[in-house]
């Protein structure tokens, strides 16, 4: 299908809207949420109107349609990510709660004192934290893949750590602050051939670009549905059936349970073991809507589209007085640019910029550790998804000007 950005944007109810009389929306900040397409929220309203049951617990017509409608959008996801069967793929509330999953089940049974778990200093805080709190109650040791000036992980220093024996790997399939789009395949090569597992947070990589677990070799891989026009509230954890089968269940409750007496109880198969309770039912079938609509106008159009618009921003923005981009030639990069503008505040240039309806990110990204080490505390953020255009950017141009009237 050909690749028209105009008829895209008029899929989204939310672009069309005015922020202010007269001032257009340009949303500018997708890294953080991505808008909704209109057959994600009919999806959605229709479940509510129509089908509105229980999963997995009635026998009435209500529960069976939400029951297959659910399954079913396991089902366009399982085949979305290429995952081997349905079994493999679990809903969760999001990527933070998938991380959280692997760490609280695979880490606390398989890892021991001593042992080491290698991250990178370009993740966010959802492929840290949960590892630091592990570390803190287990002794477990984290070491990390530096980044370079360019924005690349240093693979020299990461070729040593694997000489360390590690247990675990887990790193970001794309940097959520640069844009850096690391060679995931290779590096679970690596990592397999050290002996060690391998999470990767797809937060920012299954949106924009055609993602392949099988391909890839992947143990673990995590994203989000609000990332990728879907809702909120509702995200994936991808494992490889072996090792989902040799984890603990994480929650307890209904649904992830065969049988329970008072004081034990026998836990389901995957992968309801690891879904207690009632999910978000209506929010995996907007999911499902989701990738239905990206699968329909392509992944490799959409990652074309943005590389596109991306290196016309990286272009543009040259002219602007003042402006540094953070890692400006990292090889292989996504739609994001973060910048800093001299002694303007992040938060002063996202303000002036509203005021044109221009939607940046302004802080830390969920990204302190990579900031601290570039010693910026804070950047603006710029993200572009399959609705942006040239005139997007055009018009991020002309605020940005703006910015360095009022400011001069
Ligand atoms: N990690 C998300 C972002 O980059 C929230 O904005």
């Amino acid at each position: 299908m050909e690749y028209n950005h105009y008829n895209i944007k008029n899929d989204f109810p939310i672009l069309l809207r005015e922020v202010r009389p007269g001032t257009r929306l340009v949303y500018l900040d997708s890294t953080a949420t991505a808008q909704k397409p209109r057959v994600v929220i009919d999806a959605m309203s229709q479940y509510y109107e129509l089908n509105n049951a229980n999963i997995h617990r009635g026998i009435h017509q209500l529960a069976e349609e939400a029951t297959e409608m659910y399954e079913l959008a396991r089902e366009k996801i399982a085949q979305f990510i290429h995952a081997h069967n349905t079994k493999e793929v679990i809903f969760t509330r999001n990527t933070t709660e998938s991380i959280n999953l692997v760490v609280q089940t695979w880490g606390r049974k398989f890892l021991q004192a001593g042992d080491l778990v290698i991250l990178t200093e370009m993740e966010h805080h959802s492929n840290l934290v949960p590892w630091q709190m592990l570390a803190a109650e287990k002794n477990i040791q984290l070491e990390f893949i530096p980044v370079r000036e360019n924005g690349e992980l240093d693979f020299n220093h990461f070729d040593q750590l694997l000489e360390k024996n590690p247990k675990f790997v887990a790193f970001t399939h794309m940097s959520n602050v640069l844009g850096t789009i690391n060679p995931a395949k290779e590096m679970i090569q690596k990592a397999h051939a050290a002996g060690a597992l391998v999470l990767v947070d797809g937060a920012q990589s299954v949106p924009h670009f055609s993602v392949d677990v099988q391909d890839l070799d992947a143990d673990f891989y995590a994203f989000s549905a609000h990332k990728m026009c879907g809702p909120t509230g509702v995200g994936i954890l991808y494992g490889k059936e072996k090792l989902l089968d040799s984890m603990p269940p994480f929650l307890g409750g209904g649904d992830m349970i065969k049988k329970v007496l008072l004081r034990s109880f026998k836990e389901n198969d995957i992968p309801h073991k690891f879904e207690a309770g009632t999910p978000a039912i209506a929010e995996a079938i907007g999911f499902g809507k989701a990738v239905d609509y990206l699968t329909q106008i392509g992944m490799d159009n959409i990652a074309a589209h943005e590389k596109k618009i991306t290196q016309y921003a990286l272009q543009k923005l040259k002219s602007i007085e003042n402006l540094k981009i953070f890692c400006p030639d990292v090889p292989d990069r996504g739609g994001v640019i973060s910048f800093e503008m001299g002694l303007i505040h992040p938060h002063d240039v996202a303000q002036v910029l509203d005021h044109y309806g221009i939607a940046v990110r302004a802080g830390h990204h969920c990204a302190m550790p990579l900031h601290e080490k570039f010693g910026l505390p804070a950047t603006s953020r710029a993200s572009f998804y399959l609705y942006n255009d040239f005139e997007d950017v055009d018009l991020l141009v002309i605020g940005l000007q703006h910015v360095n009237e009022l400011f001069a």
